[in-house]
């Protein structure tokens, strides 16, 4: 990390993302336009499944802490059956940014992937993200085509709305023909 650049206090420090840490990321992420995708779906995890993947052996999540405060954070996921590592996100907070903390948290996301097996990283940046695109090509990332978002939820309630509309279905045949 470029030294003294941020601040004149702590040396900035990168580590796991802890339960403590949460409430900031989220934040931080609901701060960032550059991540959201245009579409109508959540567009960033809730904190439970933030707290259950930043401990499994799935997911490298990563804070840095600059005065005792969040600076930034990386959310990358490993698959270790095709051995690929998707960067999911990248967000350093607007008073943190060119001092190095982005690419401090991608170097150290990329060694910890590397780590479990890892042999190829990946993820999506929108086009005129300068800055992301930037850092991915300091990191010797390739620039690659240009896709366009695609999704389709299944969301927990309808799934569960389903589940009772055929329960009562069943009830309403079985009563029928007692
Ligand atoms: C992209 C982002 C994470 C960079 O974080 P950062 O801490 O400011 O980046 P760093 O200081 O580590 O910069 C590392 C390199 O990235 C590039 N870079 C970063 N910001 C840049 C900018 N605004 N313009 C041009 N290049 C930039 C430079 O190559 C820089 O190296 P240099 O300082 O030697 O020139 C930050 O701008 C951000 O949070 N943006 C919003 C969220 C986002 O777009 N995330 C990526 C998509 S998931």
């Amino acid at each position: 990390m470029k030294s003294g650049s941020i601040s004149d206090g702590r040396a900035p420090v990168c580590r796991s993302m802890e339960q403590r840490d949460l409430d900031g990321v989220m934040l931080l992420a609901a701060s960032a336009t550059e991540i959201q995708t245009g579409t109508s779906s959540p567009q960033f995890w809730d904190k439970e499944a933030l707290a259950k993947w930043a401990t499994s052996e799935l997911g490298v999540l990563l804070v840095c802490e600059v005065d005792g405060r969040l600076g930034g954070f990386i959310i990358a996921a490993y698959n270790p059956i095709s051995r690929d590592g998707y960067i999911h996100c990248i967000v350093v907070s607007s008073q943190c940014r060119r001092s190095g903390i982005g690419e401090t948290l991608l170097a150290r996301a990329e060694k910890e992937l590397i780590s479990r097996g890892c042999n190829h990283m990946f993820g999506l940046v929108k086009p005129k993200n300068e800055a992301s695109i930037r850092l991915l090509e300091k990191r010797s990332f390739s620039r690659g085509q240009q896709f366009v978002y695609w999704e389709k939820s299944e969301s927990r309630d309808r799934d569960e709305a389903k589940d009772v509309r055929s329960r009562k279905a069943r009830n309403t045949k079985e009563a029928s023909s007692k």
